[in-house]
Formats: structure tokens, C-alpha cells, sequence
């Protein structure tokens, strides 16, 4: 039988955050619906953050309120503080994502607080969504460095790792967030890690800057890890880690994994197919290698 991995698609969410342009909640909400369609089982699907900070963010109440939501799959949403839980709850999600990062640099520029006052705001809202009967996702994010102070020290990764499990984050996904990672690297990022959080509730999330996503994937996956992000057409970034660019692209992790022999039980050609229409929606060409080969094939 087939070895199953969980691929979490957050092109939604990590994807758009970043377009400097105002996407129309309409556009969001066909874009979701569309992945669901795919066989994509875990969709973030936006962010209750400040709209001070990211204004692209801004329309979250009213994309969850027009979406349709199909049969068995997730829509988590990223909540910072308590505020933001409050408007998750009221907009009706079964599951959040709370996120800090590993350096405190990057912290203050992100959510203007260290990593200790990020630890420490971020308890009440995991207590208190558990409470109301929502799982909880954890993000560590400056994994394998740090736009601003440069290398990140392991055991401060492991360090936050823990306080997110032990605050029961029900799984934990490693941010690459500037995707400056090499395998060997990531390898030991995660064989650390599980030294205090148990393999199967780790994630990996890899932004492909360097174009060194889908290999670390590789060493991660061969470390056991068996959940992996990723976002449809490579879209994506982080506003608050200048000249990041996208996720690895769903598409091309897919195409992999199936070549491995994983079952995603996602449909690669209706993947592709999204993924060429929100990029044309975007006015781009997909950053995604498969999809542009499927078009050139099809
Ligand atoms: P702050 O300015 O310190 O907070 O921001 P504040 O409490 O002083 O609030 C400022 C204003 O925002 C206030 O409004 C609040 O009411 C409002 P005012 O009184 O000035 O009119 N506000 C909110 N409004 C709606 N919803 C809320 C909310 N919170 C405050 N939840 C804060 C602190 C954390 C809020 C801010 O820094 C923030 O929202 N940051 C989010 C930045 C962000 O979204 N970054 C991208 C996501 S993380 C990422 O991409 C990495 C990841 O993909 C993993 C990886 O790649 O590594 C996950
Ligand atoms: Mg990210």
C-alpha cells in the first residue's frame, strides 16, 4: 500500500499576502474552492492579522463567510493574538495557526515582539481556541536563517519548537521563510527538532528563494517527516521578509511525491490547471516548473 503524505496548501494565505495589489475576496474564495476540488484536504485559507500590517489580509471575515465549504476538508486561518481569535471564532473555524519564529529579529519586524513575548501572547489564544473546540497549528518561523540577524542557533529552533507543542499545537511546520536552506542542513534542522517534538507531528514549510525546496523536502521526507506545505503556482512570501519569494509549488512537490510512489490523493492536472488561473488572475506566469510544462505538453 501506498505510504500517505499530508500536504498542507497555503497559497491562500502565505500566497497572496504578499501581492501588492487588493485581490477581490470573490477571486479568493474561487481560488479555494477550486484547490478543494483538487482533492487537497488542508486549505489555509487567509489570516486574522493586523490590516494595519497586511492590508491584503484585511477581507478574512468575509472570504470564510462566502466560501462553500466541501466535505472533509480543513480551512485553518492564521490568528496572532487574542483579537484575532475573537474574529476566527465569530467567522466560525475549526482550526487555527498560531505563529512565532525562532530569531528574535525577525519577530519584531513580523509581530513587533522577541520570541519570549510572542511565547507568552500566544499561550492564552491556544488555551482559549482548545477551549471552544479548535485545533491548533503551530508555525516556528527563521528555521534555517534569518533575514535580518543572519544564522539562526539550532537549539533556539528546538527551544520554540517545544513551547508550541507543549502550549498543544497539535503539529508544528518549520519555516524556511526566506528559503536560503540546503539539505544537509534541513536534515539536521529536523533531526534535532524531534529530539523534542515526535516526527509525526512535525511539518516543513519551505520557501524556494534559493530554488532548494523540493531537495530539502527530500531530506526531511527522508528523516521521516510526512507533512509537508506548500503553495499552488509557487505563490507567495512573507511582507515582513523582503525579497523572499513563494513556497515550492503544490504542483511540483506533487509531481514528486507521486513519482516517489506517496499517496497525495491530489489530481496533478487539475492542480496545474488552478494554478495557471490564479497566475493569470495575478497577471504571471505560474513560478511553478510542472505547470509550465504541462501547458507546453497539453
Ligand atoms: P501591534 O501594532 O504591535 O499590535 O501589532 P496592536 O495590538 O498595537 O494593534 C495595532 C492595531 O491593529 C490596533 O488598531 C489593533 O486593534 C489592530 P488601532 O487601535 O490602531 O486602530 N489589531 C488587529 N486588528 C484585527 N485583527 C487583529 C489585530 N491585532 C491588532 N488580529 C500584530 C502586532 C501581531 C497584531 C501585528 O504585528 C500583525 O498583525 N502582524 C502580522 C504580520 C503577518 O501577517 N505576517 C505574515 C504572516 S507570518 C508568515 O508569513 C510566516 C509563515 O508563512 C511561516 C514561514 O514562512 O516562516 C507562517
Ligand atoms: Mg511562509
Amino acid at each position: 500500500m501506498k505510504q500517505h503524505l499530508k500536504i498542507v496548501e497555503v497559497g491562500p494565505r502565505d500566497g497572496l499576502q504578499n501581492e501588492q495589489q487588493l485581490v477581490p475576496a470573490a477571486t479568493k474564495i474561487a481560488l479555494i474552492e477550486s484547490l478543494a476540488m483538487t482533492g487537497l484536504k488542508d486549505i489555509e485559507a487567509t489570516s486574522f492579522v493586523s490590516p494595519k500590517w497586511v492590508p491584503q489580509m484585511a477581507d478574512a471575515a468575509e472570504v470564510l463567510a462566502g466560501l462553500k465549504r466541501a466535505a472533509g476538508v480543513r480551512y485553518p486561518v492564521l490568528v496572532p493574538n487574542l483579537q484575532g481569535l475573537e474574529r476566527a471564532l465569530a467567522a466560525g473555524v475549526t482550526e487555527i495557526a498560531v505563529f512565532t519564529a525562532a530569531s528574535d529579529a525577525f519577530n519584531r519586524k513580523n509581530i513587533n515582539a522577541s520570541v519570549d513575548e510572542s511565547l507568552e501572547r500566544l499561550k492564552p489564544v491556544a488555551e482559549q481556541a482548545r477551549a471552544a473546540g479548535v485545533k491548533v497549528r503551530g508555525y516556528v518561523s527563521t528555521v534555517l536563517g534569518c533575514p535580518y540577524q543572519g544564522s539562526v542557533p539550532l537549539a533556539e529552533v528546538v527551544r520554540v519548537s517545544e513551547a508550541l507543542f507543549h502550549m498543544g499545537c497539535y503539529e508544528i511546520s518549520l519555516g524556511d521563510t526566506i528559503g536560503v536552506g540546503t539539505p544537509h542542513a534541513a536534515r539536521d534542522m529536523v533531526r534535532a527538532v524531534r529530539s523534542a517534538v515526535p516526527i509525526e507531528q512535525l511539518a516543513v514549510h519551505f520557501h524556494d528563494t534559493y530554488g532548494q525546496a523540493l531537495a530539502n523536502i527530500y531530506a526531511c521526507i527522508e528523516e521521516g517527516v510526512r507533512v509537508t506545505d506548500a503553495s499552488v503556482a509557487g505563490l507567495g512570501g512573507c511582507p515582513y521578509a523582503k525579497g523572499a519569494t513563494g513556497n515550492v509549488a503544490t504542483e511540483d512537490l506533487v509531481y514528486m511525491l507521486d513519482g516517489m510512489g506517496f499517496d497525495t490523493g491530489i489530481d496533478l492536472d487539475a492542480l496545474c490547471h488552478t494554478a495557471r488561473w490564479i497566475s493569470a488572475e495575478l497577471g504571471r506566469e505560474p513560478a511553478s516548473r510542472v505547470s509550465k510544462a504541462r501547458q507546453r505538453v497539453n
